[in-house]
């Protein structure tokens, strides 16, 4: 267990910093040593957070007591010259949005300026819309926190707030991601903090991560727009930036740690302090909100259940059409062969889809209060249509009743460690938001494989198999554009 690494005690001489990699605690027993800007005095113990390294740099002759990893001893301080100048800058900025590739430092840099100004006595808000390696708030949020004084780690950091995504890429999530970061600055706003600093997603390439990044600007008008580069992957988005907004392009720091694996070994840690806290729930689906989960909110058709019923011999748990999809939803993964019958009558009635419930085992999803605010984060471990019943177990942020469930796209095991996902659009209707939101990885039974009603006509086995089996991975032919409308 990489957890039960041997307590050290540690003399760290004045002026060097020493890189300690999670999990594990620290404790200053003398001296006085700063972390990210956040200044750490006698008596004081940091969690270093699993999949992370932090730089412990002595301000005077210092020792420390620590069971997290030693790393290398360096001469001065591990922050770059540039995030001391940025941080300056911070100051005089109301919102500033930081992008770049995975790994190039933009959680610690955020961290570091938000530090530095609750130094000069400000009240800084960090929005962390990376749903992936979320340091603010629960895994697949954008997470919302004000400093009241500096933070070594983000563990340190309570949620103001979150905004429930759901899953560990913004791909096929596009209007969520740009909605929750442009909700969390509001609120952070509005609160009074400032400078408001945002993480990104380390998505930046392509049209996919040219049109999030793009859109975000857009949406959040930063005053300060900070862009790290390896090379100019960011070329693309800094072109189409507003000319009104000061760009500042920055490299990764010189002695960031690559360690391939952290970034999942991170989203677990994430998950498992959320199933520390975690408790029984039933709610009850018809008095909640439902987002999410188109179909979940279909108008019923009497006529179409009996229809599938008979061509399945299959009762569905819900079958009715929603928008110019027709669909079908049954408890149990349906065989092949009535799968082919099933697809066949919805076809008469629109673009078919069939989702069943028992794909749905362990889903994560988010809950909100009768606001529209979040309450927690939760995992489905049955969800009985008829009576309306969804049980599970949550983890509540705060004291807020719940009003209403946002189906997320993670499968959590009981331990609440992923165990796979569902692909964006299994449970929504994306077939055809897919063409305005660059929705991916959709997937639909091609209607060039039509077949009729006549039971025994035989579906092409392998349309009918790729419809039902665990989504692959979407490929970027697949991802539409469209042009934006102004
Ligand atoms: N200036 C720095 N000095 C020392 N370690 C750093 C520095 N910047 C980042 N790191 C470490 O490198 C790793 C990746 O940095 P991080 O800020 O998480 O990058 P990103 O958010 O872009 O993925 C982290 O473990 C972090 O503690
Ligand atoms: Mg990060």
């Amino acid at each position: 267990m990489p957890g039960d690494s041997a307590v050290e005690e540690v003399e760290l001489p004045g002026g060097y910093t020493l890189m300690v990699r999670g999990p594990g605690i620290v404790e200053l027993l003398e001296g006085e040593v700063e972390v990210f800007g956040a200044r750490i005095s006698r008596g004081r113990r940091l969690q270093v957070p699993e999949g992370r390294v932090l730089p412990l740099e002595a301000i005077s002759d210092s020792f420390l007591r620590s069971s997290a990893e030693p790393g290398e001893v360096v001469k001065g301080s591990t922050v770059p010259n540039s995030w001391a100048e940025l941080a300056e800058e911070a100051l005089e900025a109301r919102k500033i949005l930081v992008i770049g590739a995975n790994d190039t430092g933009k959680s610690s840099l955020v961290l570091y300026a938000a530090n530095r100004a609750a130094r000069e006595g400000r009240r800084p808000a960090i929005v962390d819309a990376d749903v992936g390696q979320s340091d603010v708030g629960p895994l697949g949020t954008i997470g919302m926190a004000i400093l009241r004084e500096p933070a070594p780690t983000y563990s340190e950091l309570e949620p103001a707030d979150a905004y429930f995504v759901g899953d560990k890429s913004p791909v096929g999530h596009l209007l969520p991601m740009i909605v929750g970061s442009r909700l969390m600055v509001d609120e952070a706003l509005e609160a009074g903090a400032a400078p408001v600093l945002v993480n990104t997603t380390g998505l930046v390439e392509g049209s996919v991560g040219w049109a999030l990044k793009v859109h975000k600007i857009e949406a959040l008008r930063p005053d300060l727009l900070v862009l790290i580069e390896r090379e100019s992957e960011l070329e693309h988005i800094a072109r189409s930036a507003p000319r009104d907004v000061k760009i500042v392009r920055l490299r990764p720091p010189a002695s960031m740690r690559k360690d391939r694996g952290w970034r999942m070994r991170y989203r677990a840690a994430n998950l498992s302090s959320l199933a520390a806290r975690r408790a029984p729930i039933e709610l009850d689906l018809r008095s909640l909100r439902i987002l999410n989960a188109s179909s979940l909110v279909l108008e019923e058709d009497a006529e179409l259940a009996r229809r599938l019923e008979v061509a399945a011999g299959v009762r569905p748990v819900a079958a009715g059409r929603f928008g110019e999809e027709a669909v079908a939803v049954f408890r149990d993964r349906l065989e092949q062969q009535s799968f082919s019958y099933a697809s066949a009558v919805l076809r008469s009635y629109g673009e078919p889809r069939i989702v069943t419930l028992d794909r749905l085992v362990g889903l994560y999803m988010g809950l909100i209060d009768g606001r529209g605010r979040f309450a927690g984060v939760g995992r489905m471990t049955d969800l009985d249509l008829r009576s309306g019943a969804l049980r599970g177990e949550a983890a509540f942020i705060g004291a807020r009743d719940v009003g209403g469930v946002v189906f997320g796209y993670l499968i959590l095991d009981d331990q609440w460690q992923e165990i796979g996902s569902i692909r964006p659009g299994y449970f929504r209707s994306d077939r055809s938001i897919s063409k305005y939101v660059f929705s991916t990885g959709f997937q639909s039974i091609p209607s060039s494989r039509a077949i009729s009603l006549r039971p025994c006509t035989p579906m092409a086995a392998s349309a009918a198999s790729s419809s039902t089996n665990v989504p692959r991975p979407s490929t970027s032919s697949r991802v539409t554009m469209a042009a934006p409308t102004r």
